[in-house]
C-alpha cells in the first residue's frame, strides 16, 4: 500500500489504522498540502508513525495546489492540523527524495499495490504528468474525495479534498486510474462515532485511543458547528477501511462516469456523478455507495489497540 496524506485528525487515525494492521504492507507514505501547510502534514504523518511504532518513509510532496491559492483547513483541525495538543515533534525526518518522485519510483516498484489517497490530489496529478506509465501499474487507488451527488463540506457542491485543488482532482478523475472513490457522504451520520462509542474508545485506554480522540478534539467541535453533529465522523479512516477489506465494509457500489468541475466559482471541485448514464461516456469511476459501518468501526477499534 501507498498512501498520500495530508495528515491531520482523520487521516493520523487512517494512517494508523493501515500500519498497524497485520495483512497491510504500507511501502511509502507521501504528503501533500492540504488540511495544513505541507510542512505540518509532513510532520503530522511522521508523527503518527512514530506512535504506531513504524519506520515507513515519509516523503513530503507538493506544497500548494496546481493553480488555484491554497486555502488549507485549520480552522477545522487546529492550527498543527492535530488539534492543537502539544504533541512533541518526531524524531526523524522525512526523506530526502521528493513526495512526487517517490510515488512515482514506489508504484514503478510495487506494481499491482494499492494508492490510497487522503488529500488533494496534487502529487498524483503531478505523478502522472510526468510518469502516465503509472496508470497502468496501479492496482487500486482508493479516494477519499467527493460527493456522489450529495452535499459538499466546503462549499455546497464540493468536498475539500476535490475542491482544495480542483485541477488535480480533475486530471486524477480523467486518468484511466483504477478509482474506487469514498465520497464524504459515505463518512457522515452512522458512519461517525456516537457518544457511547466514543466512550468505549477511550475506555480502551491505550495511548492510540487516546490519540485518535485527542488529536480530533478541534475537528469535533468544528463539524459540530458545521453542521450540528456529536458524532466523530472520520472521512479518512472510512476511505482506509475500504481500501484494507473491501470484500467486507463495501456493501453496496456502483461504477459510473465522473467528472470534477475545475473552474466554476460556485462548483469548484464538484464530483459530478453521472447516475444515469446521460452522457455516454465510459465508466470511469467505482463510486461506493454503502459500507458496513459497524465493521468499519470495529476497524477503528482494532488500530487503537482495542
Ligand atoms: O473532506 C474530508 C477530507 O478533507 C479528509 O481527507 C480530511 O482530512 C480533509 O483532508
Ligand atoms: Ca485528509
Amino acid at each position: 500500500m501507498i498512501i498520500d496524506t495530508d495528515t491531520a485528525s482523520d487521516d493520523a487515525v487512517a494512517l494508523a489504522m493501515a500500519l498497524n494492521h497485520p495483512d497491510v504492507d504500507v511501502v511509502a507514505m507521501t504528503t501533500v498540502a492540504g488540511n495544513c501547510p505541507l510542512e505540518d502534514t509532513t510532520r503530522n504523518a511522521l508523527y503518527t508513525a512514530e506512535l504506531c511504532g513504524s519506520a515507513v518513509p515519509v516523503y513530503a510532496g507538493a506544497d500548494r495546489p496546481l493553480l488555484v491559492k491554497a486555502r488549507e483547513a485549520t480552522w477545522f483541525h487546529g492550527m498543527d492540523g492535530l488539534g492543537d495538543q502539544g504533541y512533541p515533534p518526531p524524531s526523524r525526518s522525512a526523506e530526502e527524495e521528493d513526495g512526487v518522485s517517490a510515488l512515482i519510483n514506489h508504484i514503478r516498484g510495487n506494481p499491482g499495490s494499492t494508492l490510497v489517497t487522503l488529500g488533494p490530489l496534487t502529487n498524483v496529478a503531478l505523478a502522472l504528468a510526468q510518469a502516465p506509465d503509472i496508470v497502468g501499474l496501479v492496482g487500486r487507488c482508493v479516494v477519499m474525495g467527493g460527493t456522489a451527488n450529495k452535499v459538499g463540506n466546503v462549499t455546497p457542491a464540493a468536498e475539500f479534498n476535490l475542491w482544495f485543488d480542483p485541477h488535480a482532482a480533475r486530471m486524477v478523475f480523467a486518468s484511466g486510474l483504477p478509482i474506487e472513490m469514498v465520497g464524504w457522504e459515505i463518512c457522515r451520520f452512522e458512519a461517525g462515532l456516537d457518544a457511547a462509542e466514543q466512550v468505549a474508545l477511550r475506555a480502551l485506554d491505550t495511548p492510540l485511543a487516546h490519540f485518535f480522540l485527542d488529536c480530533n478534539s478541534t475537528a469535533m467541535e468544528a463539524a459540530h458547528r458545521q453542521s450540528g453533529t456529536r458524532r466523530l465522523e472520520l472521512p479518512d479512516p472510512t476511505a482506509m477501511a475500504v481500501a484494507i477489506d473491501k470484500g467486507r465494509v463495501v456493501t453496496r457500489s456502483s461504477r459510473h462516469y465522473v467528472e470534477v468541475e475545475a473552474e466554476s466559482p460556485l462548483t469548484r471541485g464538484m464530483s459530478v456523478v453521472d447516475s444515469l448514464n446521460v452522457t455516454g461516456n465510459p465508466v470511469n469511476v467505482e463510486v461506493v455507495n454503502a459500507i458496513d459501518n459497524d465493521l468499519f468501526k470495529q476497524m477503528v477499534f482494532d488500530a487503537a489497540g482495542g
